[in-house]
C-alpha cells in the first residue's frame, strides 16, 4: 500500500512550499521514485510525445520503450542532424541530463522544451517512462525493499480520516497523487489554503469550486491541523 509514496516528500514533513532537497544521486532518486508523480509531470510532455506500444509520433517522437533505447531510432520519426549525432542509449543519466536542459545536453536539437529544474521530477518522470517499455529497466531497491525500510505502523497511517468531508478531500486531492501526500502534512487552516493555491499556480490542479472548497478546508484544518491527532508523529 505505500508503493505509490515519495520518500523524498515523506522525510521532508510538512515544509509544503519548499523545493524538495535533491537525492544524493541519480540512482538513489530512482530507487525510491515516484512513477504516480512521475506520471503527473509527464503531462508537461504529452503536447508533443505519446508513450504507448502502439503510439504516433507527434512533434515529437513515440516515447514507449525509451529508457535504454538507442537514441533517435524511433521508426519514421525525422530527428535533428544534432540528436542523430548524439548517438548512444538513452540511460537514466543521459535521460536525466537531457530533460534538465535539452538545448545545453543536445546542442542544437529541436525539442522545443525548457527543461525540468528539479531532480525529483526528473527521477520520478524517468521511473514512469520506464514502465511504459516491454523490457523495464530494474532501479535499485525494488518496491518490497522500500517498504520494508518503513515503520511497520497503524494500518491507519497515511490514509484520510473518515469524517465529514473526507469525500470531497479525496474526489479533490487524489487525482494527482495518494491520499498519503495530504495525510502526512499537518498545516493551519492558511497554509492549506495556500498550498491550495500553489496547486492551482504550479502544478496544474484546477480550481475547486464552493462549497466543496470550503468543506475541505474545514477538514483539514480540522483534521491535519499542526499538531492534531491525524498528523502522524515524526518517523524516527
Ligand atoms: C514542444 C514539443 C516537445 C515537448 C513539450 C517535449 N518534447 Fe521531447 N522531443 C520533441 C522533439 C521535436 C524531439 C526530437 C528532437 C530532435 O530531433 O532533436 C524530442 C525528443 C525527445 C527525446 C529523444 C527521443 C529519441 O527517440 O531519441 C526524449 C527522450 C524526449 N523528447 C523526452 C521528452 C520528455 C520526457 C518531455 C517532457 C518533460 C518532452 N520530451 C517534452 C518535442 C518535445
Ligand atoms: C492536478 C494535480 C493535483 C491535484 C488535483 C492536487 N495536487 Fe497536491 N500536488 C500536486 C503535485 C504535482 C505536487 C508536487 C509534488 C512534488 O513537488 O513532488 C503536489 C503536492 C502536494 C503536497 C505535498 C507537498 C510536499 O511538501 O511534498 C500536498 C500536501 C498536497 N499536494 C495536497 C493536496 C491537496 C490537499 C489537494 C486537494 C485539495 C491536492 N493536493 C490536489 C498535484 C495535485
Amino acid at each position: 500500500m505505500f508503493r505509490k509514496m515519495n520518500l523524498g516528500a515523506l522525510a521532508l514533513g510538512a515544509t509544503i512550499l519548499s523545493p524538495l532537497p535533491a537525492f544524493a544521486d541519480l540512482t538513489d532518486a530512482l530507487a525510491s521514485a515516484d512513477v504516480s508523480q512521475g506520471e503527473s509531470v509527464f503531462r508537461k510532455c504529452k503536447a508533443c510525445h505519446v508513450a504507448a506500444a502502439d503510439g504516433k509520433n507527434k512533434v515529437g517522437p513515440n516515447l514507449y520503450n525509451i529508457v535504454g533505447a538507442s537514441v533517435a531510432t524511433v521508426d519514421g520519426f525525422k530527428y535533428s542532424a544534432a540528436l542523430t549525432e548524439y548517438g548512444g542509449d538513452w540511460t537514466p543519466e543521459r535521460l536525466d541530463a537531457f530533460l534538465a536542459k535539452p538545448k545545453a545536453e543536445v546542442k542544437g536539437t529541436k525539442m522545443g522544451f525548457a527543461g525540468l529544474r528539479k531532480d525529483d521530477d526528473r527521477a520520478n518522470l524517468i521511473a514512469y517512462l520506464n514502465t511504459l517499455s516491454d523490457t523495464p529497466m530494474e532501479f535499485g531497491a525494488t518496491p518490497a525493499a522500500a517498504e520494508a525500510t518503513l515503520p511497520e505502523e497503524d494500518p491507519e497511517f497515511g490514509v484520510l480520516k473518515v469524517a465529514p468531508g473526507v469525500e470531497e478531500t479525496f474526489y479533490a486531492c487524489t487525482a494527482c497523487h495518494s491520499e498519503m501526500i495530504v495525510a502526512q502534512q499537518g498545516l493551519t487552516r492558511e497554509h492549506w489554503d495556500e498550498s491550495f493555491e500553489w496547486m492551482v499556480e504550479e502544478q496544474g490542479m484546477s480550481e475547486i469550486d464552493e462549497p466543496d472548497r470550503t468543506i475541505i478546508l474545514d477538514y483539514l484544518a480540522k483534521h491535519y491541523n499542526e499538531d492534531r491527532p491525524n498528523f502522524p508523529r515524526p518517523l524516527n
